[in-house]
């Protein structure tokens, strides 16, 4: 296919796609939405114009390794039947990597012109990238650097990526974390206990805010607020003492300490911990806490764990209260894709191919209300957290409202 990019007429046939960061529902929808343009568009196209839509296997990891010796590891072209069904699950069926071609280590291999070199050598014509803010950042810079027209899509259980209202990945996972949530009721209620649930969503809420109200969770715990353990130990005993059981949800970037919070509440918090940590009984907390946090190559922190210091702290705090903790884990971004995130993959997957037809390069789809929307990968933000104005944050605590 004919397009304009930079001024000049370029032939598109072979589109390289690759999925990056962790995977979510919804990636395998956008890759279906695209190539079913493509299909369409090959009906009538002349044969040598007609296109390809080339999977690149295990992320931006595809591009470092060898095209001649590797070719099966690194690439397949997709059809229908690869997408038919698939995109109705999570997951990726090109499989993902957290690989960052612009990290120190990679730069010092001179992995963007590797990847560049390979891009030729596998005569991909045009990249789409789908992934959080990392991935599609990585897309905007190698594109800037080398000239080469890349597109992207917003994915993440998160949904803290800026240009769209919301990411595709991210429904399905309130959805499933909903169904846990909705579990651990019946049998904390069963036994008049207080469950803690941890779930992803990195240092944004959202996951944590709308899984914790839709599922009917007494308490929510996000990392937007300050986290004074004396108020949820108070919010705790209310609920025990109302209705005999708790649930509360506690996102897993909500935090015991922060600059942000009034010292005296990180003092508090600090005073309780050192009571678990001086505890043997809480040996484990002890060594999660003294363990070095390990870092992704886009150097985030690997989060999870706050689950284990509240319930130590709840535990430790209060009288007569059972206690249980679950961790709801990667479990809510796998499974099915629910119907929103098939809906919106397909479309930015569809809006992608209007890109190319359009000459937007450099572009990926964000959702506006009901329109599709084009936002520049080159200024790609992630980042976009539950603002303490926002209707759902008031209502996060259903304890306050009996
Ligand atoms: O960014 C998506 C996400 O699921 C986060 O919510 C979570 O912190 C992280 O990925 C987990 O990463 P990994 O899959 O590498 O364990």
């Amino acid at each position: 296919m004919r397009a304009k990019f930079q001024g000049k007429e370029i032939n598109i046939r072979k589109i390289g796609i690759l999925t990056g960061g962790g995977d979510c529902a919804g990636h395998n929808a956008v890759i279906y939405g695209l190539l079913r343009r493509i299909n369409q568009a090959n009906r009538t196209l002349p044969d040598g114009e007609k296109m390809e839509l080339i999977g690149l296997l295990g992320g931006w990891k595809a591009l470092t390794r060898d095209p001649e010796g590797e070719r099966d590891q690194i690439m397949v072209k997709l059809s229908t039947a690869d997408l038919k069904d698939s995109f109705k699950v999570a997951g990726t069926i090109i499989k993902s990597s957290r690989t960052n071609l612009f990290s120190k280590e990679n730069l010092e291999k001179k992995a963007p012109e590797k990847a560049m070199e390979n891009l030729k050598k596998l005569g991909i014509d045009c990249l789409v990238v789908l992934g959080g803010d990392d991935t599609l950042g990585a897309a905007g810079k190698l594109g800037q650097q080398f000239t080469f027209p890349m597109f992207g899509a917003p994915k993440t259980m998160d949904n803290d990526v800026y240009g769209t209202d919301r990411t595709y990945g991210f429904d399905s996972a309130v959805a499933e974390s909903v169904h846990f949530i909705e579990n651990i009721i019946t049998t904390s209620r069963s036994h008049n206990r207080c469950f803690v649930v941890e779930v992803m969503g990195r240092h944004a809420g959202w996951v944590a805010l709308q899984a914790g109200i839709a599922g009917g969770a007494d308490i929510v715990l996000l990392p937007e607020e300050v986290v004074d353990m004396r108020a949820v130990i108070k919010r705790v005993e209310m609920a025990m003492q109302i209705q005999k059981y708790c649930v509360l949800v506690v996102s897993e970037g909500a935090r015991l300490f922060d600059t942000r919070y009034p010292a005296e509440v990180n003092a508090s918090n600090q005073k309780m911990l050192e009571a678990v940590i001086a505890d043997p009984k809480y040996a484990l907390v002890k060594a999660r806490h003294e363990l070095p946090r390990k870092k992704d190559s886009f150097g985030n922190e690997q989060l999870g764990g706050i689950g284990e210091y509240i319930f130590s702290l709840l535990e430790k705090n209060t009288k007569g209260i059972q206690y249980r903790l679950q961790n709801c884990g990667h479990a809510i971004r796998g499974g099915i894709a629910h119907v929103s995130d098939r809906i919106l993959g397909l479309r930015f997957g569809d809006a992608i191919f209007d890109f190319i037809l359009q000459g937007k390069f450099g572009a990926y789809p964000g959702l506006k209300g009901d329109e599709i929307v084009a936002s520049d990968l080159l200024e790609v933000k992630g980042g976009k957290f539950v603002p303490a104005t926002h209707q759902l944050y008031k209502m996060r605590n259903a304890v306050e409202f009996y």
